[in-house]
């Protein structure tokens, strides 16, 4: 029996329905397996609040192909993206430079690289070429930070610009994708490919209608799929420039690929998704969710990280997740923390192999604002019984505290 799963709005007259995504008791409909004969029937799935149906194309008429790659289109990515399926192993290395040291130099970087992705969009929507060279030497500056110190890109990366949404994702995008691959110890060339790919990911909004790229409101289903569309119309747009690496094309591709098989566009399942594609959705929704958007309120990052791990095995590959985890942390960089000793601060580095005992940048000693921060280690400072002194007992909301995260990071200067 051939089947395919499809989203309720692709059902089409003549399409036979063998499964819902639901118990049939669950549904508003008696029936268990239906042929579906005309408009009314289509229009009564989608009335039901059923998301995903799988049809009998033995049965029944099959799901066009997705138009947005035509078969030329579709030869030609396969010959750019024929690369090697990347292995990953166990990383344990340290970071050559201190967070302190590297934090200044990380937020110019930011800085420039958010302005850089800026004038790309702009130069896209007026037709014109991306500047190719300057774009890989920002990314290249990237890598080159997370090579100096994880936690540095990644802090800023956790402390959220609620300006510019589109600009400063692609940019946390950029790092969250570098740093995680960093981690698998993929290779350098690799990452910057990675890198280049997770900056341009979004580029194929540039083409989509203003009125549905910041409509207040839940998308219709003709919208969703207008705004599916910027995938396709990313790669037409990088098709058009030479020399884009195929590992930056694939993260245009599939970053919305899904484990299960419920992304798009290609509805690629499992380890049919490059690694480099899930690296790349494991990033964009990682972000996402610390945003508030039309779906849901923003998470915090330790909030988002314990969503991501209900995920695994369902949205993304299981093993991946708890990789990205280990590298970003279980509190990550940034996160505002209450210690057992009743110490509040600022996670300023994650220990890689004992995530529950990051290196903590003290702030306050019970209600006491302090002048003078200073850095607990909960996983090397022991008490008189030799256990350890320090553990993180829960996340706090900096703003009930008054504290301007940024303000505390700006006291490390360049030295
Ligand atoms: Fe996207």
């Amino acid at each position: 029996m051939a089947t395919k799963k499809i989203p309720v709005h692709k059902l089409k007259v003549g399409m036979f329905v063998e499964e819902l995504d639901r118990h049939w008791l669950d549904s508003p409909f008696w029936f268990h397996k239906k042929k579906i004969k005309d408009q009314k029937d289509v229009d009564e799935f989608i009335k039901s609040g059923i998301k995903t149906i799988i049809i009998n194309t033995d049965k029944g008429i099959d799901i066009e192909e997705e138009s947005i790659l035509d078969q030329q289109e579709k030869d030609h990515l396969s010959e750019k993206t024929k690369i090697p399926q990347l292995t990953y192993e166990e990383s344990v290395f340290t970071d050559p430079v201190p967070f302190t040291e590297e934090l200044p130099r990380a937020k110019e970087i930011k800085n420039n690289v958010s302005n850089v992705v800026k004038n790309i969009f702009n130069d896209v929507r007026m037709g014109k070429a991306i500047e190719l060279n300057d774009v890989k030497t920002q990314v290249n500056g990237i890598v080159e930070c997370v090579f100096r110190n994880r936690d540095a890109l990644l802090c800023l990366a956790n402390l959220k610009d609620y300006d510019n949404y589109t600009f400063v994702h692609s940019v946390n995008i950029c790092i969250l994708s570098v740093s995680f691959a960093r981690h698998l110890n993929l290779p350098k060339t690799h990452l910057e490919h990675i890198g280049l790919g997770a900056l341009l990911h979004d580029l194929g909004k540039t083409q989509i209608p203003e009125s549905i790229l910041n409509k207040p409101g839940k998308y219709t289903p003709e919208e969703y799929n207008i705004m599916k569309g910027h995938v396709g119309l990313g790669v037409e747009i990088l098709r058009k420039h030479d020399n884009i690496p195929a590992e930056a094309m694939m993260v245009v591709l599939q970053h919305h690929e899904r484990y299960n098989g419920c992304g798009y566009p290609q509805k690629l399942y499992g380890d049919k998704i490059d690694l480099i594609g899930q690296i790349a959705g494991i990033s964009d929704v990682y972000d996402a969710i610390t945003y508030d958007r039309v779906y849901h309120k923003a998470l915090s990052c330790h909030s988002a990280v314990k969503r991501l791990y209900e995920w695994n095995d369902t949205l993304f590959n299981r093993l991946l997740i708890e990789k990205f985890i280990q590298c970003i942390g279980i509190y990550p960089v940034g996160s505002f923390v209450e210690l057992n000793t009743g110490h509040r601060g600022l996670v300023i580095s994650v220990n890689h192999q004992i995530l529950l005992r990051p290196k903590v940048l003290v702030l306050f000693e019970g209600d006491k604002r302090l002048d003078s921060p200073f850095s607990i280690d909960p996983a090397i400072e022991d008490d008189e019984k030799c256990n350890f002194k320090y553990s993180i007992e829960r996340e706090l909301d900096p703003e009930d505290y008054e504290v301007n995260i940024n303000q505390y990071l700006d006291r490390f200067k360049t030295t």
